[in-house]
């Protein structure tokens, strides 16, 4: 999970690190009350989870309360790469003499986790690694030995920051990997790192994600999230410990285990080539205990997104019978009523497969058709789909 740039400040000051104080505003009151408490000049930014704020005109300074009023005003209600703003950060404004980049990050692909730092901040890393690539320090850090002052002093160093910032810059990096440890992070950012006109080491915009896996760490995080922009049909399947991605395609697929569903997706698509295109709306796995219950949330889901048209149920019955999936099926469908109005094919394959496939049949279902293999029942779902569309 992504945070809001204020909600990344509030873990760093938590942390010890040094940033500005300010706070969040919803409307361009709160904005002008909060300016009033800083006193004097205060920088107005647009919280949204993407970056380029500043280039996209999202950051402005202002010169006292009122201009931070209406500066707010101009920022709220503002589309910045598709993000409406709802809230700004009012932020004491910084003197800036320089401005840094540093982060740390869980590098997938080399199973570490990496520093990258450089001497040039405030601009796009990225355009930095491209048009000056020495400039930019990428370390991999030991998880085991971590982040000291000598660490610190060393990637400060490595990383060419001006000599006379390396040793409060040290001290800010040990702060920042402590955010990255203590809170689960899979990246702990700072563009602009910046050296103020008293020579003060300040983090002036901060980015931080949230490894998911470790929430169970953090009941304290569950407040950061974000639940007014979550789409409403993650958030319901979440609340039923579903496993559902949404997709953006017409095909629904309930599955029992993530690689059956996930070859289901490829079978679906696959077939779609051949019924207009289709492809599959989401991926959901229900998992091995396919109980009625959590098959009706699954149904519940996945029928309440407007694009499906057809839903391909594909379960293979292992610790689950498939009679006891097929039961499910049924009960899940008297459960929702005339909330299940779309067709689905049922694939059941597995432990007590003839004796599922009785129940289905003879429950005679008008919206379920029983396909034997899971290539048949793909191509008549995404002819189903092709179809409705
Ligand atoms: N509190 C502040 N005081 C002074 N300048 C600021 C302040 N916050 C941001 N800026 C300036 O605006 C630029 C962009 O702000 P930043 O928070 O990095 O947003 P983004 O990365 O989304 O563009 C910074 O590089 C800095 O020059
Ligand atoms: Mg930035």
């Amino acid at each position: 999970m992504d945070l809001y740039e204020y909600q990344a400040r509030d873990l760093f000051a938590a942390h010890g690190v040094p940033v500005l104080s300010g706070a969040v505003a919803s409307d361009p009151d709160e904005a002008r009350a909060v300016a009033a408490q800083l006193g004097g000049r205060a920088v107005i930014k647009a919280q949204v989870k993407t970056g380029g704020r500043g280039k996209a005109g999202g950051v402005k300074l202002a010169n006292g309360p009122d201009d931070a009023g209406e500066k707010a005003e101009q920022i709220l209600g503002m589309d910045i790469k598709g993000h409406t703003v709802g809230r700004v950060l009012v932020a004491e404004a910084s003197e800036i003499a320089e401005e840094y980049y540093f982060s740390f990050l869980l590098d997938r692909a080399n199973r570490t986790f990496l520093c990258i730092a450089s001497a040039e901040g405030g601009v796009e890393i990225e355009e930095v690694a491209r048009s000056n690539p020495e400039a930019v320090l990428k370390l991999p850090i030991d998880p085991l030995a971590g982040v000291d002052l000598d660490k610190g002093r060393e990637i400060a160093a490595r990383a060419n920051y001006p000599e006379a910032a390396r040793e409060a810059i040290a001290e800010v990096i040990v702060q920042l990997w402590e955010v990255f440890v203590a809170e689960d992070t899979t990246l702990v950012e700072v563009n602009p790192l910046v050296r103020d006109g008293q020579g003060r080491i300040i983090a002036l915009d901060g980015k931080v994600t949230l490894d998911g896996n470790a929430s169970f760490r953090h009941p304290e995080h569950a407040e950061l999230a974000d639940t007014a922009s979550e789409d409403p049909l993650e958030a319901k399947a979440k609340a039923n410990d579903l496993n559902y991605v949404k997709l953006d395609g017409q095909v629904g697929i309930i599955g029992n285990g993530a690689g059956l569903v996930m070859s289901t997706l490829d079978v679906v698509a696959y077939a779609g080539d051949r019924h207009s295109g289709v492809k599959p709306a989401n991926f959901l796995d229900i998992g091995g205990g396919a109980s009625a219950e959590v098959m009706a949330a699954g149904l519940d889901v996945i029928l309440g997104d407007p694009d499906v048209r057809s839903v391909f149920v594909n379960v293979f019955g292992g610790i689950t019978a498939c009679d006891a999936v097929a039961s499910g099926i049924v009960s899940a469908l008297d459960m929702l009523g005339d909330g299940a109005s779309k067709p689905l094919v049922v694939r059941l394959d597995g432990n007590n497969v003839a004796e599922g496939r009785r129940i289905l049949t003879e429950a005679d279902h008008p919206l379920v058709t029983l396909v034997e293999t899971m290539d048949d029942a793909a191509d008549k779902a995404a002819e189903l789909a092709a179809a409705g569309v």
